[in-house]
């Protein structure tokens, strides 16, 4: 884990439950002083993001709440605009506003970017924040978007994380699935040709014998 994502989330709560358990001498060292590291985006997270059709994100309310949403859009939508800038277009939709009014109180906000196919996942802690207005917008929003948008959500990256793939059960999209499904769909066309000239000779080969 990275010195900048334990520095936010190894809270004294948490450390004195990591003392309690016995594992606050493992941890010690993510949070020990040194060169911060984990709140810039790579290479390697850049391409990760970039390749997203989808991530889950987190606001708290006004009222302490914890609430998650899930942003979706064609792959590529959220874009990462410099080492520790990443945003997209906010398009409208079902206009309860739910995370926007969250973010009015607390900018805080925590992602996990997901790829099933490959059983990885980013999380990412940051602050977020919006230019009003579909103008604001213009560039982030993807092209043929169903809807308007209504506001560019930048989000300032303060803490990035790679978490263990263990319990991420493979899944595949439609789109990851299509060429495996396009080569068998072919193989499959094949062998039914074959599959039938083989039943055509053989009805001959019959027809021959009685
Ligand atoms: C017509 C329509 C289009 C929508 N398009 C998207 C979309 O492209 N991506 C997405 O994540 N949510 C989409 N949504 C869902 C919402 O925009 C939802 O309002 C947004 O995720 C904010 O949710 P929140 O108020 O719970 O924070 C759409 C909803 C409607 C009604």
């Amino acid at each position: 884990m990275p010195r900048a994502f334990s520095e936010l989330t190894f809270t004294p709560a948490v450390r004195a439950h990591q003392e309690k358990m016995g594992s606050a001498a493992t941890y010690a060292k993510f949070i020990e002083a040194g060169p911060r590291q984990g709140h810039q985006i790579g290479p390697t997270e850049a391409a990760f993001i970039h390749a997203r059709d989808g991530f889950y994100q987190a606001t708290v309310s006004e009222t302490g709440w914890p609430y998650v949403q899930y942003r979706g859009g064609p792959v590529g939508f959220l874009k990462v605009l410099g080492p520790q800038t990443i945003g997209y277009a906010d398009l409208s939709g079902n206009q309860q506003y739910i995370s926007r009014g969250n973010l009015d109180g607390n900018d805080r906000i925590a992602l996990i970017l997901m790829d099933y196919a490959n059983k990885s996942r980013l999380k990412i802690l940051g602050r977020m924040s919006f230019r009003e207005g579909a103008e604001a917008a213009a560039e982030l929003c993807p092209k043929g978007a169903e809807t308007a948008p209504e506001r560019a959500a930048i989000i300032n990256v303060e803490a990035l994380d790679w978490n263990c793939p263990r319990h991420i059960t493979p899944r595949y999209t439609e789109a990851e699935l299509r060429p495996h499904l396009n080569s068998l769909g072919q193989q499959l066309a094949v062998l039914q040709a074959e599959n039938q000239r083989l039943q055509r000779e053989l009805a001959e080969l019959r027809a021959a014998g009685s």
